[in-house]
């Protein structure tokens, strides 16, 4: 599995920030928002439960989450990028939402002994991440007995396949060019090598299996294009 430069990471998430929420929305024509729906409604977070947001970026997933666990339970986001991570705390401050906990934090530091959640969730983190392996294991960690994660990020199709060109020709010839007007295709460019180093449906599943999640399930959604891995542990 290909190791990532974590400051290389990191410089990417800080630079883009203030046109993240901007550019994805338009990048996704607003789809993303439904995906993120559709992965909290396959968790099925309840009131009462404690939650993390891996990877949050601008917070997202731990918005949707909030909504269902509050009032009796928890949502923390966390993320390593300390200007992502101020976009989704003045997103908080903005609608006066004082119950989402914001943490700066490398998630391979987070101590096991100390953080024990209900549910994991993480959208687009997982690809990013220096070792999704170590990633996936990380979660195992962190989750209490019965816990349950969920994933969102690309598809990695078979080369090739439809799924594979249409994604292929949608980054080049879509998301590398708007980008461009925003100083960003560097960054932006960044995503299509991620989704090649990153395991396909079936690999993701034999992983975790591996490390002892007892339920696993990946199904693709838009046309192949993205991907949710459903663990339980
Ligand atoms: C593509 S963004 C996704 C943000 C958000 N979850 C979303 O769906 O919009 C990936 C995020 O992962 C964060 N990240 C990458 N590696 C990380 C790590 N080891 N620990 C914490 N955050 C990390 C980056 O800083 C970035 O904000």
């Amino acid at each position: 599995m290909k190791y990532k430069k974590v400051n290389e990471v990191k410089t990417i998430f800080n630079k883009i920030s203030y046109s993240y929420d901007f550019l994805n929305s338009l990048l996704s024509l607003g789809l993303h928002k439904h995906w993120k729906n559709q992965l909290v409604d396959l968790l099925k977070p309840i009131d009462g439960e404690n939650w993390a947001d891996l990877c949050c970026g601008t917070g997202d997933l731990s918005f949707l989450i909030f909504n269902k666990v509050w009032p009796n339970g928890s949502i923390t986001g966390i993320d390593s990028a300390k200007g992502i991570l101020n976009i989704a705390k003045e997103r908080s401050k903005l609608i006066g939402n004082k119950f989402i906990s914001w943490e700066m934090q490398d998630i391979f530091e987070i101590d096991e002994n100390l953080k024990i959640y209900d549910g994991i969730c993480m959208s687009y983190g997982l690809r990013n991440l220096v070792n999704v392996e170590e990633g996936l294991r990380k979660v195992f960690n962190l989750l209490s007995e019965n816990g349950r994660a969920g994933f969102l990020d690309f598809n990695h199709s078979r080369i090739n396949s439809p799924a594979d060109i249409f994604q292929k020709i949608y980054l080049r010839v879509v998301v590398v060019p708007i980008s461009r007007i925003f100083k960003l295709s560097k960054e932006y460019s960044y995503i299509e090598k991620s989704i090649q180093n990153f395991p396909k449906g079936n690999k993701l599943m034999e992983i975790a299996k591996g490390l002892g999640f007892k339920k696993v399930e990946y199904r693709t959604i838009f046309f192949n294009q993205m991907g949710i891995l459903i663990l339980e542990k």
